[in-house]
């Protein structure tokens, strides 16, 4: 585990969960939150993220985040603070980090607790400090970041909290992620690609969601929005399975310096690329060498649906995020910004195993020259 960066993974403080759910559920419990209380949590967010603090019966409020940064609006949190409010929950999206400054004020003014999600984010810093060691509390979902069949890391922050629980030993991994093994096992034996009818009939692969439709109104329809899913609540204390456990040490051991240059370095490219297409707009251009950018986050006026689906049929690893619960859809009307990211948001994703292959060049490249194409096409 000593391949993390040395300033996120300290022993004393850290503990491996198979999900950034498990980890969230943990510090929850190391609250001790329970029926009444109240989570401030961001619009910007997917539903399944709230799973924790369902089956843990904690009541939900949200607040409001710019559409075009994604930075918190700390005057929104401190507006909606009450006595019965006992988390407030930052993301820090994509490797780019909230205010900080404010926002840890804001915690000192009122003495709750934060947790730090850092589910996209690794090795990104806020003035000179590593993301991880604002919050209370933070999770790394490490598996998003790296590829492991699961992993994810809470580091508690504050003294003031510890965690007493007792997990099982870890195994080499649990059945939720069978899938996910035997994809491995076929990248073992030769495939990049498993073939669609494998994908389709045996691993039942679904097809990526927007989170609003681009061009007409409504979302999809979506059997598993809002659901607790099993993987979470196989074991809300599940451990990183060991097969994860080397998949990360042997994963990092590449240098992570070069690896960051180079993910800055593509970024750079793509946004380079993308500057000046019409109806297109870039929402964090400038990165600065702090900076580990987890994709490249674009609006689209128009047509991000069919852009979408036409870059994941060529393979490419982009998403639509976030999945917005049925509880953020209903309150459209307090919150007109998810629209605007529900629309036209398209996430071009800067994953670390693609910018270590020996092809990353042309893969993102390719990327680029048929994002815009397509975008032109049905502009
Ligand atoms: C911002 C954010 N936080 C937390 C989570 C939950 O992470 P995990 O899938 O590791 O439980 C997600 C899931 O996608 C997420 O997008």
């Amino acid at each position: 585990m000593t391949t993390l960066p040395p300033e996120i993974y300290e022993q004393d403080k850290c503990t491996f969960f198979a999900l950034g759910r498990n980890a969230m559920y943990a510090a929850c419990q190391s609250l001790g939150l329970g029926e009444g209380d109240i989570v401030l949590t961001p619009v910007f967010d997917c539903d399944s993220t709230l799973n924790p603090y369902r089956v843990l019966n904690l009541s939900l409020d949200f607040y409001k985040s710019d559409p075009y940064t994604f930075e918190v609006d700390v005057t929104d949190i401190k507006k909606r603070i009450n006595k019965n409010v006992k988390l407030v929950h930052i993301i820090n999206h994509f490797g780019f980090p909230q205010p900080w400054d404010a926002i840890l004020k804001l915690c000192e003014e009122t003495g709750i607790p934060i947790i730090e999600d850092n589910a996209y984010t690794l090795s990104s810093k806020y003035k000179g400090r590593m993301l991880g060691t604002f919050g209370d509390f933070s999770f790394f979902s490490l598996y998003k970041m790296i590829p492991m069949i699961d992993g994810a890391m809470l580091r508690i922050n504050n003294p003031q909290y510890s965690l007493d629980i007792s997990m099982d030993k870890p195994k080499w991994f649990y059945p939720p992620d069978w899938k996910k093994v035997f994809s491995l096992v076929a990248v073992k034996m030769g495939y990049e690609y498993l073939p669609d009818a494998i994908k389709m009939r045996i691993l039942k692969a679904e097809k990526p969601l927007p989170p609003l439709y681009s061009d007409k109104s409504g979302y999809p329809e979506w059997h598993l929005r809002d659901a607790i899913l099993s993987n979470f609540s196989y074991d809300y204390y599940r451990p990183m399975s060991r097969i994860a456990r080397y998949q990360m040490s042997n994963f990092l051991r590449n240098d992570r310096m070069v690896l960051e240059k180079n993910i800055r370095r593509y970024y750079r490219q793509i946004v380079n690329r993308l500057t000046g297409v019409k109806r297109l707009k870039v929402l964090w251009p400038i990165i600065t060498d702090e900076q580990v950018p987890t994709c490249v986050s674009v609006l689209i006026r128009s047509h991000r649906d069919e852009v979408l689906y036409g870059l994941k049929a060529k393979k490419y690893a982009v998403i639509a995020w976030p999945t917005y619960s049925g509880a953020v859809i209903d309150r459209g009307l307090e919150f007109p910004e998810i629209e605007i990211i529900g629309k036209q948001i398209l996430q071009l994703m800067i994953p670390a195993h693609r910018v270590l292959k020996p092809t990353a060049d042309s893969y993102f490249m390719s990327l680029v020259r048929d994002f815009i194409t397509l975008h032109k096409r049905f502009d």
